[in-house]
């Protein structure tokens, strides 16, 4: 099968098993690059297969040696489509931890269920005993509730007024007006019962009840705040709504841990493309100047180097991390320096379609998001066929 990118709105249909599964060895090669670290052991990261999740089992297992379970929910490819990009992440990473001798089993379940929950902890208990690190790194657009079956159904939207504001339609190079309306009192507490700390909760209770928790157990979350200029649509937005809600849950999980000797925390995050940042009005324009400045003052992070600094020097640091007002480890400190935020407020108003590609980094943007999909990636031979069935070793054996 020849592979081809299939780009629609804003995400990509299709995704590339080699493209993929170099994409995943540069962020090792990265990791194995930097000094290792003496960090946790056993790991679970549920939403492991791309973004911030992929980067925090790379470093896991590639800084520190940690035996990884990652939990994600990702298509398999069939007759007529190749799998997703995720699908292939994890094909690819347990393969290379394969070779490096470091343990990689992973479980491709809807994590809201009971179910994802329950088989989780049999192979914590079958191959770990106990962990002593989970990341909750999900992004998802909906949730059935796992008593109640009722469906949630998250929405990017403002709160009490509607926004209007710019935005890119990347792949053509608009930059257009969008306004778009507030949301529903039921619409926030959708997106709050899916982005919120409802399921993250549930999951350490789970494992804490069934003992599966070392002690001094470690517990992170992800969220992201951003510049006034993002304000309307994020965190004064039904997502800020889940993320307040994340941090709420963070300190009541920090009391239920205590016992343990355990740590609940939020990592406050870049902006960065991600098949999650791409469905955010607004953001991708942002993240476009974002990225065309801090470059251009050598500060740039990706997901690699973001979340190997998180573990390194926040985390697993001989000290315990600094923390900001709300008790958040504050990895969005390099995006959010005033000069830089000032930089992008003057040539905010400024960008139009006709300068796009001159004022902000549209085609790192554009890169960063082909390479999502296994697309872009040097060295890659996008005109040969490739077989488009690829098995993840852990599901595969069964
Ligand atoms: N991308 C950004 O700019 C950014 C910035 C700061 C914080 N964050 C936060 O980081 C976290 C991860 O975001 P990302 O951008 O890496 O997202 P992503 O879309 O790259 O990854 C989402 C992960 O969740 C998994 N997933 C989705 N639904 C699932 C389900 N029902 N069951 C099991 N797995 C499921 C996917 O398989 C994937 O592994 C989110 O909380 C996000 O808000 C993102």
């Amino acid at each position: 099968m020849l592979i081809q990118p299939k780009i629609r709105g804003f995400i990509c249909t299709t995704a590339h098993p080699t493209g993929c599964f170099e994409a995943v060895k540069e962020q090792i090669e990265y990791v194995k690059k930097q000094a290792s670290f003496s960090g946790p052991k056993n790991v679970l990261i549920i939403g492991a297969s791309t973004g911030y999740g992929l980067a925090s089992r790379i470093t896991a297992s590639f800084g520190a040696g940690a035996k990884t379970i990652g939990v994600f929910f990702e298509k398999e490819a069939d007759e007529k489509r190749t799998a997703t990009a995720g699908w292939y992440n994890t094909a690819a990473f347990e393969t290379l931890a394969q070779e490096a001798q470091l343990y990689a089993k992973s479980l491709n379940l809807d994590a809201f269920s009971h179910e994802a929950k329950q088989r989780t902890a049999e192979l914590i208990r079958q191959d770990m005993g106990q962990i002593d690190l989970v990341v909750y790194s999900l992004a998802s657009p909906r949730r059935i509730h796992p008593d109640t079956g009722q469906v949630f159904s998250s929405v990017l939207k403002p709160i009490g007024q509607a926004f209007s504001g710019k935005t890119v339609d990347a792949f053509r190079g608009e930059v257009k007006d969008v306004t778009i309306e507030p949301a529903t009192a039921e619409e926030i507490d959708h997106t709050v019962a899916v982005m919120g700390g409802d399921d993250w909760a549930r999951w350490i209770d789970f494992l804490a009840n069934e003992q599966l928790l070392a002690s001094g157990v470690k517990t992170i979350a992800y969220s992201y705040l951003g510049p006034k200029l993002t304000h309307d649509i994020y965190k004064s937005g039904t997502i800020g709504k889940a993320k307040e809600h994340l941090n709420t849950t963070a300190h009541q999980l920090n009391q239920k841990l205590k016992s343990l000797k355990g740590q609940a925390l939020i990592s406050v995050n870049k902006a960065l493309v991600t098949q999650s940042s791409a469905a955010i009005p607004v953001v991708p324009l942002y993240i476009s100047l974002l990225y065309r400045i801090m470059k251009e003052r050598g500060t740039h992070e990706g997901c690699i180097e973001q979340i190997y600094r998180l573990f390194k020097d926040f985390l697993y640091a001989s000290l315990p991390p600094s923390l900001d007002g709300q008790g958040q480890i504050r990895l969005d400190d390099r995006e959010m320096q005033q000069d830089i935020q000032n930089e992008i407020a003057a040539r905010w108003p400024n960008i139009t379609s006709d300068n796009l590609a001159t004022l902000t980094d549209i085609a790192g943007y554009r890169d960063d998001f082909y390479r999502l999909f296994g697309f872009n990636l040097p060295g890659v031979d996008y005109l040969a066929t490739c077989n488009p069935h690829v098995k993840i070793k852990s599901l595969d054996d069964k």
